[in-house]
């Protein structure tokens, strides 16, 4: 009796999902021409830097991150690019400035760029204390490479130095959006530059689309005064306007730029905007003394709310018509709404009925976790959601919420009734009908995942569960999953990668020592929090693989171990366990093969990400990829605990001898099978 009544609540949420996917398109085709509905929302982002010093601003280095050769000098209350107390040389230094939270500048759905306006006051010097000399003369004219504005996809990157001016590195591939106003004081050639006095606009590329001759309009950049620009971009228009001139002078009437420019190639929906410098074999130091930034951005209210969705509903009951089904003609989707009212209905009257029954009926079979109904709950305990709200809060599952996947389900990005941002797993019906898996027993687990707390896992908030599907409701970690930024277009430094590293060997530690296991290690179920601290979500609760259940309680904390062997070596190298060789062919180049051979020939450095470029500690770096290929021996030959890996990280202790060959016969190599977490694994013995 209990699962019809299931069954029937389901039926009732899957009517309202209806009834919400056949009135976005009604609002799509109903409202304005650019397919959007709802009321515009102009969202403003306002940031304000009257200075840099920190006696004026304690929380400074909270809101501008400095990046390379950069520092807040407070005698003069301004960034300085490069950093004069890091080094005596300061040729050849690159640096950047900036703003720490990242900003809507992009609709991604229509591609229009968000407005923005900035000003600020800079100074090119050659000392890092003196104030402005009186008055500018043609005998201090210093050479550093020159600052420029600069709208960035990360906040971890650092150009070149000299001519690149800390916008570009190597590793910035096509991929690598970034958008770049330059003050530039050296003249290269090779760069397109005209002069060694120009402004010019950086479109994803270092060589500027359009340059603009300082001197025109009486400016002499690196002239020790200090200089005020204006930038102005019009999102709607895709007009920009630049101005130049002293500070505490008059606006200059006459912009030096002035036309249209249409940035949304460039950007992607969240940049970083701040500035970089650099200098190569002449210097200078560059300040920024003050600045202000303002952006609008517009927001479209796309779906209606669940209240929306109801009062639709109640509506449709009473024969009233609503403001946007008015302007719909009375086409064949009206006609389906009032079917599905119909039928919804029916629906609930028998649902009534059913309800009123189980009351009676034991709980026993309302199976796993029953919901007691009394005691007030605490507002983080984990809960049971109903499909209804997880549909409303991901939009009915819409496409534009959809943040990543795998053979286990679809991850969707949603926002709960009270605001909070969660993360929605909704295991897929392939991976629920795989045979022997259990629904039962993976919600039971997740209820038991979910009661443990560590500041190194992602918070379970609860999950929804009928006859149809099972979903888990994490919270939303807004810096995302650490495969993007590993093998995205931006380079994470070693330090913050070892700190992953750590991080996730601590919480599956905690995990084990709670008998528990994570079951779906790997690069996509680690997240990074607003610190970028790794905290490891994505669950995989049962081990998937008809087999795997008669071992399941033996092999997943050894299942996670072998994970996370993996997972130290892809962050170690930079790229995932397979991947297709450029060249073509299609021959997979395996990481742990690479790895064994690599050790071998005593020559683990090879594995070591070159992307990082020379600021790694390569003996960390292959300490960590020896405990990595640690973890991946067979469990008689030696594969550590958590716990061990734990002490081998913090060098508590020292990490056993590997064999001095790959033992023979380990591993299955391209096995599709996710028996261990999407990696093949040893079989089970
Ligand atoms: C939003 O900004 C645009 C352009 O700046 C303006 O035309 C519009 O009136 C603003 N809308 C609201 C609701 O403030
Ligand atoms: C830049 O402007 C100055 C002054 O107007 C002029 O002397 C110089 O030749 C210009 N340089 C270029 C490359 O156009």
């Amino acid at each position: 009796m209990g699962s019809s009544c299931c069954f029937f609540r389901w039926l009732l949420c899957s009517f309202i999902s209806l009834l919400c996917f056949i009135e976005y398109p009604i609002l799509v085709d109903s409202t304005n021409k650019n397919g959007l509905s709802g009321p515009v929302i102009n969202v403003t982002k306002y940031i304000s830097f009257p200075d840099f010093s920190s006696s004026t601003n304690p929380r400074i280095h909270h809101h501008v991150t400095l990046l390379g050769s950069a520092k807040f000098s407070n005698e003069m209350g301004t960034i300085q690019i490069p950093d004069a107390s890091q080094t005596v040389d300061l040729r050849h230094q690159a640096g950047r400035a900036i703003y720490s939270s990242p900003i809507r500048l992009l609709d991604p759905l229509t591609q229009s760029p968000a407005s923005f306006q900035t000003t600020f006051a800079f100074q090119f010097s050659n000392s890092t204390t003196s104030p402005s000399p009186s008055g500018p003369t043609r005998n201090n004219i210093y050479g550093g490479s020159g600052l420029t504005f600069i709208i960035v996809p990360d906040e971890f990157t650092v150009g070149r130095p000299g001519p690149w001016l800390g916008m570009l590195n190597d590793a910035c591939d096509d991929l690598y959006k970034a958008v770049a106003i330059e003050f530039d004081t050296r003249h290269n050639p090779e760069f397109g530059d005209p002069n060694d006095n120009h402004v010019g606009i950086n479109l994803g590329s270092i060589i500027s689309t359009t340059t603009i001759n300082a001197s025109d309009v009486g400016v002499s950049l690196n002239d020790g005064s200090v200089h005020r620009a204006w930038i102005q971009y019009d999102g709607q228009r895709r007009f920009m306007d630049i101005h130049l001139g002293s500070d505490g002078g008059k606006y200059p009437s006459q912009a030096i730029f002035s036309g249209p420019l249409d940035l949304s190639p460039f950007l992607k929906e969240y940049m970083f905007v701040g500035f970089s410098a650099s200098t190569g074999n002449m210097t200078q130091i560059h300040n920024v003394l003050s600045w202000n930034f303002t952006s609008t951005s517009q927001a479209f209210l796309r779906v209606p709310s669940t209240e929306t969705c109801e009062n639709k509903i109640i509506f449709g009951i009473n024969g009233e018509t609503t403001k946007t089904s008015r302007r719909t003609e009375p086409t064949s989707s009206s006609f389906m709404i009032f079917v599905a009212v119909v039928v919804l209905c029916v629906v609930i009257l028998v649902n009534l009925y059913y309800n009123g029954k189980r009351s009676r009926v034991d709980q026993s079979n309302v199976v796993v976790l029953p919901v007691k109904k009394q005691r007030p709950r605490p507002p983080n305990k984990p809960r049971r959601f109903t499909i209804s709200e997880i549909s409303s809060a991901t939009r009915c599952f819409s496409e534009l919420k959809v943040v990543g996947s795998d053979s286990r389900g679809v991850s969707y990005r949603g926002t709960l009734l009270n605001g909070c941002h969660v993360n929605v797993k909704r295991f897929s019906s392939q991976f629920l009908n795989s045979r022997g898996l259990d629904r039962r027993r993976l919600v039971k687990e997740i209820g038991t995942i979910s009661r443990v707390r560590h500041p190194n896992l992602v918070p379970i908030r609860g999950w929804c569960y009928d006859n149809r599907e099972v979903m888990v409701v994490y919270d939303y970690l807004p810096n995302g999953s650490l495969n993007e930024w590993l093998f995205g277009v931006g380079v994470l430094p070693w330090t913050r990668r070892f700190k992953v590293v750590q991080d996730v060997a601590e919480a599956l530690s905690f995990l084990h020592s709670k008998q528990l296991a994570h079951k779906n290690v790997k690069t996509s179920s680690v997240f990074l929090d607003v610190s970028f601290r790794a905290v490891l979500g994505d669950f995989g609760f049962v081990l998937s693989g008809s087999e795997s259940r008669r071992f399941e309680s033996e092999v997943s904390q050894k299942a996670d171990v072998f994970g996370f062997g993996i997972f130290a070596m892809e962050v170690v190298a930079g790229r995932r366990r397979i991947e297709y060789s450029e060249v073509g062919e299609q021959e997979e180049m395996d990481l742990l093969e690479f790895g064994w051979r690599m050790h071998e020939r005593e020559e683990k450095v090879k594995v070591v990400d070159r992307k990082m470029g020379a600021v790694v500690s390569w003996e960390q770096a292959v300490r960590v990829l020896e405990i990595g290929l640690l973890c991946t021996l067979n469990e008689t030959k030696g594969r550590p605990s958590m716990d061990e890996v734990v002490g081998f990280l913090t060098m508590e202790r020292p990490i056993p001898k590997l064999p001095p060959t790959r033992p023979v016969a380990l591993f299955p190599y391209n096995s599709a099978t996710d028996l261990c977490n999407g990696y093949s694994c040893p079989p089970f013995k």
